[in-house]
C-alpha cells in the first residue's frame, strides 16, 4: 500500500462505488439541524432522513449515499488521541425499506477491500449479541454473512461470544475475527441504548467494521487483554452498518417498523488513513495545510511527543469552527454560538 489517498479520493469513490449499485446521491445537510430540536448539531448522516426511515418516501428513492458533515460536541474531551476529531465527514448509505444484511455487508466489504484496498486481514468485525430490554436476539445472520465473505477471500472468520464488552472479557482476541457485544456497543440510535430511547425513536442492531494498525502496541491501561472495542488505538473503528428495523413504544416494548431499514455511517477520515495505513488520522491531507501552519508559527514540530497533542486539539477545533462558521453559526452565549466560541477559545488556550 504506498499509493497516498485524500479524502478528495475515498469520498469519490464511495459516491460513485454505491451509485453504480443505484443509490440516489443527497447533499450534505447543514451542520446545524433543520427540523430537529433534540440536537444542537447533526452528528451523523441518518439524522436529516429519519422521516424517510419511519416511512415517509423520500424523492430521490429506496437507496441513497452521500457524504455528511457532523460535529459531535460529546467527544471534545477525545480530541487529541490518533483518531477522534469533533468534525467529521460521515460516508453514509441507506435502504429505505430495500435491500438488507445481505448486501449492505457485501458492498461494504466489496467496498472496502477491492475499491479502497484495504487488507482483510485486518480487517474486525463486531455483531449484536441480543438484549433484554428490547428483547432483540443475537444477529446471528451477520455472522453467517460476514464468514462467507471472508471465505470468498480465502479466510476462516471464527466467531467468538465476548462476555464483558468494557473489558473484552478475561480473553480478550482469543484467534477470533467476529466478536460479539452487548447493545451499549451494538445497538445504535440517536439516543444510545434501548432504555434511554423515547417513544417514537427508531434503532437496531449494528455490525461495526474495525481496522488494525499492526504498529499500534495494545496498553494494559485500557485492560489486560486487547479487542475490537478497546481504547487503546490499535483498532480503529471505520464503520457502522445499522439495521434500524425497530421503534420503541410508548410502554417501553419494541416493534418492527413498518419497513426494514439500513443505515450505514463510516467515518471518511479514518477510512483515509486506513488507506493510507497510517493509525494518525492528523497524518491526512486536510489537516497537512494546518500542521505545517502551526509548525511555523509556534517553531514546534507535530512529531514532538510534548505538542502532539497540543496540534491535533488545535487543528481539530480550527477546523470545526471554520465549518461551524460557513453554515451560519456566529459566537455567542447559547446553543450552538456557544459551543462555537468554546471551540475557539480552547484552541487558542
Ligand atoms: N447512524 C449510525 C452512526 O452514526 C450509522 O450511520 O454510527
Amino acid at each position: 500500500m504506498n499509493q497516498s489517498f485524500s479524502v478528495g479520493d475515498i469520498r469519490k469513490k464511495y459516491l460513485s462505488f454505491f451509485s453504480s449499485h443505484d443509490h440516489n446521491v443527497v447533499p450534505s445537510a447543514s451542520l446545524v439541524p433543520e427540523n430537529d430540536p433534540t440536537t444542537l448539531f447533526t452528528g451523523s448522516g441518518m439524522q436529516p432522513l429519519i422521516p424517510y426511515l419511519l416511512g415517509q418516501a423520500h424523492p430521490k428513492g429506496v437507496r441513497l449515499v452521500n457524504s455528511q458533515k457532523c460535529f459531535r460536541a460529546e467527544d471534545v474531551d477525545e480530541v487529541g488521541d490518533n483518531r477522534h476529531t469533533t468534525f467529521f465527514e460521515m460516508l453514509g448509505n441507506w435502504s429505505l425499506g430495500d435491500y438488507f444484511k445481505n448486501d449492505q455487508l457485501k458492498w461494504l466489504f466489496t467496498f472496502l477491500v477491492d475499491e479502497v484496498g484495504l487488507d482483510p486481514a485486518r480487517l474486525y468485525i463486531t455483531v449484536f449479541s441480543g438484549d433484554t430490554v428490547s428483547g432483540v436476539l443475537a444477529d446471528r445472520d451477520s455472522v453467517s454473512l460476514w464468514q462467507n465473505l471472508f471465505s470468498q477471500k480465502g479466510m476462516e472468520a471464527s466467531f467468538v461470544e465476548l462476555i464483558d464488552e468494557e473489558t473484552g472479557g478475561r480473553l480478550g482476541m482469543q484467534g477470533g475475527r467476529i466478536f460479539a457485544y452487548g447493545p451499549k456497543k451494538n445497538w445504535w440510535s440517536r439516543s444510545g441504548v434501548p432504555e434511554n430511547m423515547p417513544a417514537g425513536e427508531p434503532g437496531g442492531p449494528d455490525s461495526e467494521v474495525f481496522y488494525e494498525f499492526v504498529d499500534v502496541e495494545h496498553d494494559v491501561r485500557f485492560g489486560e487483554y486487547c479487542h475490537p472495542n478497546c481504547d487503546c488505538g490499535r483498532f480503529v473503528e471505520i464503520g457502522n452498518s445499522v439495521f434500524m428495523e425497530f421503534i420503541k413504544n410508548k410502554d417501553g416494548s419494541f416493534s418492527q417498523l413498518p419497513q426494514r431499514n439500513v443505515d450505514f455511517g463510516g467515518g471518511l477520515e479514518r477510512v483515509v488513513a486506513a488507506a493510507n495505513d497510517n493509525a494518525d488520522i492528523f497524518s491526512i491531507d486536510v489537516f497537512a495545510g494546518l500542521i505545517a501552519f502551526l509548525e511555523e508559527k509556534s517553531s514546534k514540530k507535530y512529531s514532538d511527543s510534548l505538542y502532539t497533542k497540543a496540534f491535533r486539539v488545535v487543528a481539530d477545533h480550527v477546523r470545526g469552527a471554520v465549518f461551524m462558521i460557513s453554515d451560519g453559526v456566529y459566537p455567542s452565549n447559547t446553543e450552538q454560538g456557544y459551543v462555537l466560541r468554546r471551540l475557539v477559545r480552547r484552541a487558542v488556550r
